[in-house]
């Protein structure tokens, strides 16, 4: 892939959209050129496929050049913008829809997300509406032609977080990070140790420094006047730690909090004496099947049957958690049929949340090494029969992200019963100040007054974490300042 631009530092961007057109080759060749003409902004595409140099392509036997240029006049009110970078967001926003429109028009196709790439489209809804006092509906529908039902989402995902948004003081979050799993997903890019092969020594290293991280968290919490709440002890997976390193953790955790999050993942990793220690403390846990083929478990490597995933869940309904249960659609040779059996299979237990999320196939996956384009051709429908059989059964869509490398560019939606997860909402609307213990932690300072986020981020290193804690957490505190 090849990308030439004259607008400063797009390239970047340009690269997104175009690999976010999966049935382009890697010899695709862009180039974009951006000029002024009064009032109008023109933006002018080349765009060449092919191979033999980067610019034939076969059609029915024959060579054949492909080359097209796309052009396009916007009235744009960046012109008269003052506020430089006001101007740059605007200018940059009309580059990528019409990059993308030129690649609609190439291609012959269009995605359900229209020219959105970003990560948190709710977000970008709502500043749409609250900070440019524009119809985000229109912004979504008319401007970035974003299709009908997934604007309709986005809507009604706003319409119910709306209640849960912070409104005054000093909201805050804290996340409690545990980066070790049983062993490695071949899905998996989370930066998680594979136990199997750390040294013990390590992670009870690694417990000693979360600990005096978390109550270091909690003076500053006191200090400051933030308000707390919500906590999430995440992961990797907390439970993958033995019984008595996790009552140390929790031990530290005791906070007057409505919602209080521990995702135990993993079901070969929990057991009756963590879930005891966890209900001393948390009020949510996530159980995760991701699928319930046993074929599937096996072939992206979870250690667990999907029994073994019943038998925990029905442990968990013995004390008064409200349940999470993560699903992927789009994993390995599942059809459109499977997923639908591991919904219903999951929807018939009950849960107050469930997740699904669209297969990513990120660096540093395992099957992502293994797999070139791999996109599971069922995936639009698994996504289509979770809003519908979920829908049906009592669950409403309340959060909401996609990822890069998602397959089908598609979206990742969390759905509740009555509860929505309020630490989800929050990381993703990024209304709320979060402090994050543990490596590869990132602690944002969101300033209410002007809605400015700044961060510090731990190493990603545990052996690094341990290592440089001491000073790390006198950084932290002065984002804080
Ligand atoms: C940080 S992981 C931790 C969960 C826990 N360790 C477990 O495996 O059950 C959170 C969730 O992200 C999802 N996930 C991880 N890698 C993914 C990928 N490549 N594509 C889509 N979803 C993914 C899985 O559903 C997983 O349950
Ligand atoms: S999906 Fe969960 S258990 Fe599997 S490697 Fe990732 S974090 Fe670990």
């Amino acid at each position: 892939m090849q990308i030439t631009t004259n607008y400063l530092n797009m390239e970047h961007d340009l690269g997104d959209i175009v690999r976010s057109f999966s049935q382009l080759s890697d010899s695709i060749v862009v180039n974009h050129t951006y000029l002024v003409d009064g009032n109008n902004l023109i933006n002018i595409f080349t765009i060449s496929e092919g191979f033999d140099g980067g610019f034939k392509i076969q059609v029915s036997g024959n060579t054949e050049t492909v080359q097209k240029k796309y052009q396009y006049f916007s009235e744009n009110i960046s012109a008269y913008e003052s506020d430089n970078v006001v101007k740059v967001r605007l200018q940059k926003r009309e580059i990528k829809l019409t990059m993308y429109r030129a690649l609609c028009e190439f291609t012959q196709s269009s995605h359900l997300w229209g020219s959105l790439m970003g990560i948190r489209p709710v977000k970008l809804f709502k500043s749409i509406f609250e900070l440019e006092g524009k119809n985000g509906y229109e912004f979504f529908r008319d401007y970035s032609l974003v299709s009908k039902e997934k604007t309709d989402l986005v809507q009604s995902i706003y319409d119910l977080q709306k209640p849960f948004y912070p409104t005054g003081g000093k909201p805050l979050d804290l996340y409690i990070g545990i980066p070790f799993c049983q062993s490695r997903c071949y899905y998996c890019s989370f930066i998680s140790a594979d136990l199997r092969v750390t040294n013990q020594s390590l992670v009870e290293e690694y417990v000693d420094s979360l600990v005096l991280d978390i109550r270091n968290a909690k003076r500053m919490i006191i200090d400051h006047g933030y308000d707390l709440r919500t906590v999430y002890m995440g992961g990797g997976t907390p439970t993958a730690l033995t019984a008595p390193q996790l009552s140390r953790v929790l031990k530290e955790c005791e906070f007057d909090v409505n919602e209080f999050t521990v995702e135990a993942g993993r079901p070969d990793t929990i057991d009756k004496e963590k879930l005891d220690l966890i209900s001393k403390v948390a009020n949510r846990i996530s159980v995760n099947p991701q699928t319930l083929k046993n074929e599937t478990l096996q072939k992206i490597g979870r250690n667990h049957s999907a029994d073994d995933f019943f038998r925990i869940y029905d442990m968990a309904t013995k004390y008064n958690f409200d349940i999470n249960c993560d699903l992927i659609a789009g994993l390995v040779d599942e059809t459109a049929d499977d997923f639908e059996n591991s919904l219903g299979g999951i929807v018939a237990l009950n849960p107050e949340n469930i997740t699904v999320h669209t297969l990513a196939l990120k660096a540093g996956s395992k099957l992502r090494e293994n797999t070139d384009r791999n996109i599971n051709a069922e995936i639009g429908e698994m996504l289509n029969r979770s809003y519908s059989i979920l829908g049906d059964s009592g669950y409403n869509p309340y959060y909401l992200y996609r990822q890069k490398y998602m397959a089908g560019n598609l979206e990742n939606t969390g759905f509740c019963k009555t509860k929505p997860c309020v630490y989800n909402i929050d990381i993703m609307e990024e209304n709320t100040s979060n402090i994050a213990c543990g490596s590869y932690g990132i602690s944002k300072h969101f300033y209410t007054e002007n809605r400015k986020i700044t961060r510090f981020a731990y190493p990603k290193d545990v052996r690094t974490y341990i290592d440089k804690l001491e000073s790390n957490l006198s950084a932290r505190e002065d984002l804080f300042k």
